[in-house]
């Protein structure tokens, strides 16, 4: 797959774009899975969240995503997401890193997914708080924002895709992206059990 740096739009535009519908697709499987309809089902919700974040810290480890991303001590929410699972007192789930292969530039679209889920992160945490009674201290610390920010933090990750060293290696990190929202999506239908309700899901 040869590509140019002069061809592209910026790495963060075209990840926005080509990978808009497995994030509506995000949207189809939380309508499935009603997470927020009770502590129990959140608690659910939480253990995706948890999984997925240590997919994704696992990462951290490699020297050419530190290279890429110069912030990462102040991302990544496993832990978090661990805390939120005490609160809730649900079990902490046991499952094998699926990224264990995983390098970078393909790691950088796995970090895409999750900083990007911040954003969308602000809404759920708005409704896990009214319908739930939990909030970024307890029981949803894993939405909570950044301590700068979200919209910060969210910028300076974006100018780190766009930085010209990765112009060459765009559709590595888009197919990284894509990877990781497989990921979440599995996670959601196996903690969930979406599969035995939802005969026809797309
Ligand atoms: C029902 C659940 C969700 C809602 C309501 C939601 C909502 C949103 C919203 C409103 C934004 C745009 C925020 C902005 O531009 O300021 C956003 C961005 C994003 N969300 Fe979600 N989201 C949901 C689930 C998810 C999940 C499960 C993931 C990943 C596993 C995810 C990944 C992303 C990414 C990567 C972006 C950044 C898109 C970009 O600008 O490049 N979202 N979300």
């Amino acid at each position: 797959m040869s590509e140019t740096s002069t061809r592209h739009a910026p790495l963060s535009q075209r990840l926005k774009h080509e990978t808009a519908p497995q994030h509506e697709q995000m949207h189809h499987l939380m309508e499935k899975a009603q997470p927020f309809s009770s502590r129990a089902q959140y608690a659910k919700f939480v253990a995706v969240q948890y999984l997925f974040q240590r997919d994704v810290e696992h990462l951290f480890d490699d020297p050419a995503v530190q290279a890429a991303v110069s912030d990462l001590s102040e991302r990544g929410r496993a832990t978090d997401s661990q805390a939120d699972l005490n609160d809730l007192q649900a079990p902490v789930p046991q499952e094998p890193i699926v990224t264990q292969g995983v390098r970078a530039p393909e790691a950088l679209g796995w970090l895409y997914v999750s900083e990007g889920s911040t954003l969308g992160a602000a809404f759920l945490l708005k409704e896990v708080n009214e319908k739930l009674g939990l909030n970024s201290e307890f029981g949803a610390r894993n939405l909570a924002a950044y301590p700068e920010g979200r919209a910060k933090t969210w910028k300076r990750f974006v100018a780190a895709l766009d930085a010209p060293e990765l112009a060459d290696v765009q559709d590595r990190v888009i197919a990284g992206a894509l990877a990781a929202y497989g990921r979440f999506g599995q996670l959601l239908y196996t903690q969930f059990g979406l599969d035995q309700v939802t005969s026809s899901a797309a």
